[in-house]
């Protein structure tokens, strides 16, 4: 079985878009993991993927990078609490916030804690949502290991995590402001009426073509005047192309 057409047959079998990863990238990762497991060519592991669902949730671990972090990037989530919240709070005490492509809930959580300490009532909502579903299990968890709150000052440490030997387990007042969904970014209609949206070092595995795509969904569930905070090292070429103007580095404002 060739590359292009093990992509057609996992789209057919699982609607998963992998043309909309980038080539190169997304077949070394697949070679690479291939000659790990000693699977001997696209067919066999095509066939493995069909038979156990647990391959298939390995494979999108593997696929998609669930690396994440609390307050990922200081110094952009420092711009994000100090220059873009309040901006948006100036203009609606209650802010509706999407992290796409949570991951484990580090991001959605780190923006739950920055909202809850800023908004006057605390009448917020987050909706994060990844492609993975045992991610966002994890996500909805909310346990975490020290390495992923590093970024975390001991205030914060403290105030909003409980203890558990090695694990900090997220408080329910930061929790319960958060909502978990699926949603495919390359197949799924997107929610609209956001004054923030975090979209954050994933679009990096895509095409040119699918990134264009997103950020044109993205600007188009953003309310005028809200925000879109992507990954440092991702950009947004022609952002006015989407009616998006580039205000801070990573930020981005719909008209
Ligand atoms: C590297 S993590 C980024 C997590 C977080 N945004 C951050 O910056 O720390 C990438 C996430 O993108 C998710 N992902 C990959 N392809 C996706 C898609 N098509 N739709 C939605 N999420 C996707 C993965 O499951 C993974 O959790």
């Amino acid at each position: 079985m060739q590359f292009s057409e093990f992509k057609n047959k996992i789209y057919q079998k699982f609607g998963l878009d992998l043309n909309s990863y980038k080539e190169n990238q997304l077949k070394r990762r697949l070679d690479n993991l291939l000659e790990k497991r000693k699977i001997r060519d696209y067919k066999e592991f095509f066939d493995l993927l069909c038979t156990k669902r647990e391959e298939y949730h390995n494979f999108l671990d593997y696929l998609t990078i669930n690396v994440t972090e609390f307050f990922r990037d200081p110094r952009m989530f420092q711009i994000l609490e100090t220059k873009v919240v309040p901006e948006l709070l100036s203009k609606s005490p209650n802010l509706k916030v999407w992290s796409a492509a949570c991951s484990t809930g580090a991001e959605p959580y780190s923006v739950s804690i920055i909202l809850y300490e800023k908004s006057p009532r605390k009448t917020y909502r987050i909706d994060a949502t990844d492609l993975d579903q045992s991610i966002l299990q994890k996500a909805r968890e909310g346990r975490y290991k020290a390495d992923a709150l590093k970024n975390e000052s001991k205030q914060r440490l403290e105030k909003y995590f409980i203890r558990q030997g090695d694990e900090y387990i997220i408080k329910q007042e930061i929790k319960s402001k958060v909502y978990f969904k699926q949603h495919d970014l390359l197949a799924d209609k997107y929610p609209t009426g956001y004054d923030l949206i975090l979209c954050r070092n994933v679009t990096i595995y895509f095409t040119r073509e699918a990134q264009d795509k997103i950020n044109k969904q993205f600007a188009n569930s953003l309310k005028p005047g809200g925000y879109l905070f992507i990954g440092g090292s991702e950009t947004i070429f022609n952002p006015e192309k989407f009616g998006l103007k580039k205000v801070f580095p990573c930020f981005y404002r719909r008209d």
